[in-house]
């Protein structure tokens, strides 16, 4: 009987096996697109699957391929695996990738004015972030950047930038003499050197290396991304000071979607446009999130702002707003304000 009943057992796995078509689940091809129909797009980026980027060009790619019953495919390649950050614009006006969507800093070399969302303390929360992006004032940035094979499509969220650093940062002099990693925007420059801080441009793929390595005394960045890339494990210390705010202009290869067949094209606007409003709401709780995974760690020491620190920070970061009034544009500030 011992004997009996594996052998039992294993003959009905084979029979349910042989009508159910196997045990191991099957991506079903009923589409039946030959490859020389589907149209291929490639969505580069350079955070990880789980951070809210990530999760929502997944989404998009899973809700496009459904929708389009395969006549489009949209590869994401997270974490760099395609290109750096500082590398995926060229790609996108090139026409090597059709879309991605790198923070607003990443673009402020080529349109200064959009160094506005990197403004320390421009913003208190994810409802006036999102006023501003949906504002007449962001519709007009965005037509800035309908040059060059590039088309913005829409702005999604990560969060609210934390310090992490070598030594405890509370006070605005805990800044002097150290080195901090950035994107590369002369305001986020000038709002480290306002605090006596020197700062280098690093993609962010390399981030961790150089904080490993010392190279750099820290960074800022939002929690996913501080989560997802392990900084939290190489930096003693946390401020949690929501000094900043990091958001993502979606883009698209102009030429490439201006190809597309227009029923195919308005699938991809109307899911974009579904994704974003998914992405904006997961993304404060993704946030919050991984800012209780790090919590739980323990590998960092995680002060929080008091409201007097904070408000001794802001003051001593006020020069910078005087100082790119003229670049970003007073009326642009305003607005968002
Ligand atoms: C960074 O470089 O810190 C961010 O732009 C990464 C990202 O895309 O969130």
């Amino acid at each position: 009987m011992k004997l009996y009943q594996p052998f039992l057992l294993c003959t009905l796995v084979l029979l349910l096996s042989s009508l159910s078509g196997g045990c191991t689940p099957r991506a079903l091809d009923m589409e039946q697109v030959s490859p020389k129909e589907r149209i291929v797009l490639k969505f580069s980026h350079v955070v990880a699957e789980t951070t809210p980027k990530g999760m929502a060009a997944k989404r998009f790619a899973l809700l496009v391929h459904q929708r389009t019953q395969g006549r489009i495919e949209v590869q994401v390649y997270p974490d760099s695996r395609l290109y750096k950050e500082g590398e995926e614009l060229k790609a996108l006006q090139e026409g090597s990738i059709q879309m991605i969507a790198p923070a607003t800093a990443n673009l402020t070399a080529m349109f200064p004015q959009w160094q506005v969302f990197d403004l320390p303390f421009l913003f208190t929360d994810y409802a006036q972030v999102h006023r501003a992006m949906d504002s007449e004032a962001a519709r007009k940035l965005f037509s800035t950047l309908q040059t060059r094979n590039m088309l913005g499509l829409t702005m999604w969220d990560n969060g609210f930038k934390q310090m992490v650093a070598k030594k405890s940062l509370v006070n605005v002099v805990d800044f002097q003499g150290l080195r901090f990693r950035i994107m590369p925007s002369r305001v986020l420059e000038a709002q480290f050197n306002q605090l006596g801080a020197q700062t280098t441009v690093l993609p962010f793929g390399e981030v961790y290396a150089a904080l490993e390595a010392q190279t750099i005394d820290g960074a800022e960045n939002t929690f996913s991304n501080i989560y997802s890339k392990k900084f939290y494990q190489v930096q003693p210390y946390l401020t949690i000071s929501n000094h900043g705010y990091l958001g993502y202009i979606v883009l698209a290869n102009a030429p490439f979607w201006h190809n597309l067949p227009p029923d195919l094209r308005e699938i991809l606007e109307q899911t974009l446009q579904e994704v974003t409003v998914w992405e904006r709401e997961i993304a404060s709780r993704q946030n919050y999130q991984d800012f209780e995974s790090i919590l739980q760690a323990a590998t960092t020491k995680i002060h929080i702002l008091t409201p007097e620190e904070k408000n001794a920070w802001e003051k001593a970061l006020m020069p910078v707003y005087q100082k790119f009034q003229a670049t970003v544009g007073e009326d642009l500030i305003a607005a968002f304000r």
